[in-house]
């Protein structure tokens, strides 16, 4: 599974985005007159979405919510794996994504994206003992989730031979926890959140790169973007972004 799933990656799952021709996507008066706006996530991210029981959770799922009580429509969440989320855009299975996707010059030829909702980047995560520094990734095998930016950072160490890619989040960490990795390079908050939880187990390397991190939209949902860049900027404006960030993150997010 592991060895195949690198294949689906880059190149390839950008050029099935791009070529998906499916109906149009839904426009902001469609939306609004429908009372239902469809958003799709990869809820497995702590704490962005994820779910506690049945219940999905996390900044990004409130975010969300917020910026669709502003528009004056109901939020559906759609939970799927993260390597499908903007084939599924495109495909219009939803109307837009939030899942913590950094802004790439690649990803923005086959969708649009919003203003940043939030600034982070990689960091390494490793066992005692283990690699701390993008340095000492050398050589080193290294977890990640398919489909991500971590993906071509590690490759840029580590070389293609010794990235391991999952299809969760949480099967990377498992790889990490068990010792079949040596490292992990993940989100920011997903990696200490994982040091939370799993005490003198694992420690906090250093940060490999920064990114922006934003919603997406159909390429071309021009009526839809400009409500979400709005509607992002009064909950920044009025309290609501802050008062979010800060009870999953002791601290605000925004792009500074
Ligand atoms: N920020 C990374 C990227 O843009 C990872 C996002 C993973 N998100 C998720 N919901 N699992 O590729």
């Amino acid at each position: 599974m592991t060895r195949i799933l690198p294949l689906l990656t880059g190149a390839a799952v950008l050029s099935a985005a791009l070529l998906s021709t499916g109906a149009q996507a839904r426009t902001l008066k469609e939306i609004k007159a429908s009372g239902t706006i469809k958003i799709g996530t990869n809820a497995e991210f702590k704490p962005f979405t994820y779910f506690e029981g049945k219940t999905m959770k996390g900044f990004e799922y409130d975010l969300g919510n917020a910026i669709a009580k502003q528009m004056g429509v109901k939020a559906e969440w759609i939970n799927q794996p993260f390597d499908g989320l903007l084939i599924g855009l495109n495909q219009n299975r939803f109307d837009l994504v939030i899942s913590s996707h950094g802004i790439t010059p690649e990803r923005a030829k086959a969708v649009d994206f919003s203003l940043p909702h939030y600034c982070s980047g990689g960091l390494i995560v490793s066992r005692p003992g283990g690699p701390k520094t993008a340095a000492e990734l050398k050589g080193k095998t290294v977890a990640t989730q398919v489909g991500t930016t971590y993906v071509d950072q590690i490759k840029k160490v580590t070389g293609e031979k010794n990235l391991r890619v999952y299809p969760n989040n949480a099967n990377a960490l498992q790889a990490l926890m068990s010792g079949r990795v040596d490292a992990m390079v993940n989100e920011k908050f997903y990696g200490l959140e994982a040091l939370k939880l799993n005490g003198k187990k694992l420690q906090q390397g250093e940060m490999m790169f920064q990114e922006k991190l934003a919603m997406a939209v159909a390429k071309g949902n021009s009526t839809l973007l400009s409500a979400v860049n709005q509607n992002l900027k009064t909950v920044q404006a009025n309290g609501t972004y802050a008062k979010i960030s800060k009870s999953y993150f002791g601290q605000d997010v925004r792009c500074k």
